[in-house]
């Protein structure tokens, strides 16, 4: 089974092909994110304006990378959601553009469901019930795994996703979009334990993150008569931020029988946070996505997609949507 998978949730237009669900027969993307620097943030317009450009190349260069013609496909995949309305408009109606004139079904794919299914994909067997965790500019969510396809949200963020947090305190050090990787960077400089900074706490549901106000200390603090160094403002950051998704984690995990963990999204893929979550976890078996799976791309929509079709295309009436639920 040979599916084309299309990502464009956000800023990234990615094309893949893959073969059985696990074989990367091609894997390509084109980023606006150089454009979002400017800003410290996604302008969801100008991402939209690069979908457009780029997604017909990149589909030709993905048949080409994959040395594939359009009829060896058997299935077209694409990101139906949740995502910028403008960007998942784009891929959606170039998929069902190639399902029509390939004559192919269409399988329409939830982008955080693929986030954690990238983690799994080449895995022989995941242990459940998990505890699913989706770290990324978009969502901060914990999930019990009861099956594929079978969630329980447990907690979510009340305001900013946590690599939104990212973003925005790498934007006050003057560091550019994405500001994940170059805080990870900067903080492995610095001390954490010198700014003292705490994530917020959500009274009525203690599981859920706040991280807007976390973001105003680090704002506060850089402005302070201490004079904090910016490697230390990054380092006392991250642990802050990571140390809070561990501990509520860990806090999940103990309300089931949970028997693996299961990471998925950009923030996933940083170094810091790995180490955190092995020594708070040791025992527990941990699903991590390859780095360049972690971050936005359509391997992840392709195999999810081959795991996920039953024969039957969906309907070319299959509309996108900005926000859908797991469970
Ligand atoms: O999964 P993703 O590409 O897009 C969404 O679905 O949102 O995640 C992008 C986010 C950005 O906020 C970026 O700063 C963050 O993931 N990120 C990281 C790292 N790499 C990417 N955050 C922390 N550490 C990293 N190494
Ligand atoms: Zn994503």
């Amino acid at each position: 089974m040979i599916v084309l998978g299309i990502e464009s949730t956000c800023d990234e237009t990615g094309v893949s092909i893959v073969q059985d669900g696990k074989i990367i027969l091609s894997n390509v993307l084109a980023s606006s994110a150089d454009i979002h620097a400017k800003y410290g943030g996604v302008f969801p317009e100008l991402a939209c304006r690069r979908h457009i450009e780029t997604i017909i190349p990149l589909i030709d260069e993905a048949l080409k990378q994959a040395n594939t013609t359009p009829e060896e496909i058997d299935l077209i995949a694409v990101a139906k959601g949740p995502g910028l309305i403008g960007a998942l408009l784009i891929g959606m109606n170039v998929a069902k553009g190639l399902s029509i004139a390939w004559n192919k079904p269409l399988i329409g794919i939830n982008h955080v469901e693929a986030h954690l299914y990238a983690s799994m994909m080449d895995a022989e067997e995941v242990p459940l019930p998990a505890l699913g965790i989706v770290i990324s500019g978009g969502h901060t969510l914990l999930l019990k795994v009861n099956a594929l396809g079978e969630y329980e949200t447990l907690a979510t963020t009340v305001d900013d996703a946590i690599g939104e947090a990212f973003d925005k305190v790498a934007s006050l050090l003057d560091l550019p979009y994405p500001g994940g990787p170059q805080i990870e960077k900067l903080a492995l400089k610095g001390n954490p334990k010198t700014v003292s900074l705490s994530a917020g706490k959500v009274k009525r549901s203690p599981l859920d993150f706040s991280f807007s106000g976390l973001k105003t200390a680090v704002l506060y603090a850089k402005k302070s008569p201490e004079g904090y160094l910016r490697e230390d403002l990054a380092a006392s950051f991250q642990q802050t931020a990571l140390g809070d998704v561990v501990k509520k984690s860990l806090i999940a995990s103990q309300k089931f029988d949970c028997k693996a963990l299961i990471f998925g999204g950009g923030v996933s893929a940083n170094q810091k946070l790995r180490e955190m979550t092995q020594k708070a976890f040791p025992k527990m078996p941990i699903f991590w996505p390859r780095p360049f799976l972690a971050v936005d791309n359509a391997v992840m929509i392709a195999a999810l997609g081959c795991k996920k079709f039953k024969g039957i295309s969906d309907s070319l009436e299959l509309e996108p949507q900005t926000r859908m639920n797991l469970s």
